[in-house]
């Protein structure tokens, strides 16, 4: 079986490409509508003819690939019976296709969305957004439910081989994998949890909307040939204090306050570059446009100004951290 794990730096989304050699036949999961053009290429100097695209859920943070590639190639288009109707195959719990001598198994996972599924393939499990490395995906619209996500995970997924390796749908911490034997022990969300502890974290975790959820969406349904978001200009995302705590990796952080405000009180992120509001615009002429930044100041009011500056400018990865350093650090506390 070949293997193949693909990235769009936009969404954080993975899509895979999964072959079986000896028939040439392939098949993508959760491919992204903008990086179509980089999967065909792949698909054919790698000598493959793709026969499926399937989709693990409606997806709400970016647009699938499915329709254009059954529009260039001629492929099925796969989703949950819960899916969207225009999809070729819509397969229930247990279902199966076969490609070449591989065949994949749907396992109905739903909590994350109510159409979620995994698909199983051999000694590997495509989880979607129901099982991420070290973490979940979230619960809280789409009809998503924390406590039959739970279930999903813990009746489903941990039901399979520890060994049974996990491909997530998406990362944000730089993890591309997993097994099911690690999550079950790691997991922060799952390891030692009940179903009430579980339930209980997913519902105080405060995410913001994803930037495109209200364009991703309706385009999904229609497997990504609606309309769809111009995903590379005019939004910027905002996230709370202890989701910057996580996120802050590869963001390049921002601290727009006064130098006085900087080393004060309330200090400031470690790794933040203090440039003050006013030498932002100038400043920024300097910066890589494409590296995700986080924009900080005190109550988050002056960093929103300066997000829409920099999104004015071009900048296509911005992110206000709402609430600033007050909420950052009055959260800390109370997590930590
Ligand atoms: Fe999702």
């Amino acid at each position: 079986m070949l293997l193949r794990q693909l990235f769009d730096a936009d969404t954080w989304t993975y899509t895979y490409l999964i072959a079986d050699e000896a028939s040439g036949k392939a098949l993508l999961i959760d491919p992204v509508r903008d990086q179509v053009d980089r999967d065909l290429a792949l698909i054919g100097e790698l000598g493959l003819t793709l026969e499926y695209a399937l989709d693990t859920h409606v997806h709400a943070d970016h647009v699938t690939g499915a329709g254009l590639l059954r529009e260039q190639t001629g492929c099925k288009t796969v989703a949950s019976h819960l899916g969207p109707e225009s999809a070729d195959l819509r397969l229930r719990d247990g279902a199966t296709l076969a490609l070449g001598a591989l065949t994949v198994h749907l396992i109905e996972t739903p909590g994350h969305t109510d159409d979620s599924v995994s698909f199983r393939v051999d000694g590997h499990v495509f989880t979607g957004d129901a099982l991420f490395v070290r973490g979940t995906g979230r619960t809280d619209f789409q009809a998503g439910d924390a406590e039959q996500l739970y279930d999903s995970i813990t009746g489903k997924l941990f039901a399979l081989p520890d060994t049974t390796v996990i491909w997530p749908g998406h990362d944000y911490k730089g993890h591309t994998a997993s097994t099911i034997g690690e999550e079950k022990a790691h997991n922060p969300r799952l390891a030692g949890k009940s179903k009430a502890d579980f339930v209980e974290i997913m519902g105080s975790l405060g995410l913001p909307e994803p930037k495109y959820i209200h364009q991703a969406v309706p385009a999904n349904r229609e497997l990504g040939l609606g309309a769809g978001p111009d995903q590379s200009s005019g939004h910027f995302n905002e996230i709370d204090g202890p989701t910057a705590a996580q996120l802050q990796g590869d963001m390049r952080v921002i601290d727009v306050r006064e130098p006085h405000e900087f080393q004060g009180e309330l200090g400031h992120i470690e790794g933040a570059e203090n440039v003050p509001m006013g030498q932002c615009e100038a400043a920024s002429k300097g910066w890589d446009r494409q590296q995700p930044l986080l924009v900080v100041c005190r109550s988050g009011r002056r960093s929103r100004e300066i997000c829409e500056q920099l999104v004015a400018h071009g900048f296509d990865h911005v992110t206000n951290l709402r609430g600033g350093m007050l909420d950052y650090r009055e959260r800390g506390r109370a997590q930590g």
